[in-house]
């Protein structure tokens, strides 16, 4: 979302939709501004990588609507949401008036909002997906690191009741991280 570019040039959505071209992804560029996105649509099939383009303001939700369900219906499916869309609004709380306040709120949270809540609905039903929220300056940093399947300690105090005894709750994980190193989805969300 927010694939064009906010003038002439590489804006962050631009750069990062032809980079995920670059690596094989087929692209719906979504933007505002449809010269924007169309030009960096036209930049990836200049490379001869696969890209579409749409307009929508995505902080309407059934634009947004609208676009998640036209790109699954061209490319089958989404695979990668990238959240681009961000708007700079300057001022603390006393100096910013109310409309410009909403305005960040909707362009920078709603949009957000939106977009993962049409999306993600298609991700669990195919039990996988990513998602990339580019936040402003005023974000805060936060990574979230989910560990595969490891025999530490802790595993050893949790027995569930579908194991009879740890070898056999331990010999499972193990066998489903060889499935899943071979490339098979294990249903874990
Ligand atoms: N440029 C910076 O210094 C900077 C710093 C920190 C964070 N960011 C964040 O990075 C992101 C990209 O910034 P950038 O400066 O590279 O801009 P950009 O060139 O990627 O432009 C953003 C694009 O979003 C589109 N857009 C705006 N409102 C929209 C809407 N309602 N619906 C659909 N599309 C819309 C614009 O038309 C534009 O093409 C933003 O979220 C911004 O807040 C930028």
């Amino acid at each position: 979302m927010g694939g064009g570019s906010a003038g002439e040039g590489w804006g962050n959505g631009k750069a990062a939709a032809v980079a995920y071209a670059r690596e094989g992804a087929k692209v719906m560029v979504v933007d505002l501004n449809a010269e924007a996105a169309e030009q960096t649509s036209q930049i990836i099939l200049s490379e001869n990588e696969i890209s579409s383009y749409t307009t929508a303001n995505v902080t309407n939700s059934v634009d947004v609507q609208k676009v998640v369900s036209d790109t699954i219906k061209e490319f089958g499916q989404i695979d990668i949401l990238h959240n681009n869309v961000g708007l700079p609004q300057m001022g603390s709380v006393t100096d910013i008036s109310e409309e410009n306040w909403q305005k960040a709120m909707d362009v920078n949270l709603k949009s957000v909002y939106l977009a993962m809540k049409y999306v993600i609905p298609h991700m669990k039903e195919r039990k996988k997906g990513a998602i990339v929220n580019i936040s402003s300056l005023a974000g805060i940093r936060v990574n979230a690191i989910m560990p595969g399947l490891i025999n530490t300690p802790l595993i050893y105090n949790s027995i569930s009741g579908q194991y009879d005894n740890v070898e056999e709750m331990v010999a499972a994980r193990d066998a489903s991280c060889s499935y899943w190193s071979h490339g098979n989805s294990m249903g874990y969300s």
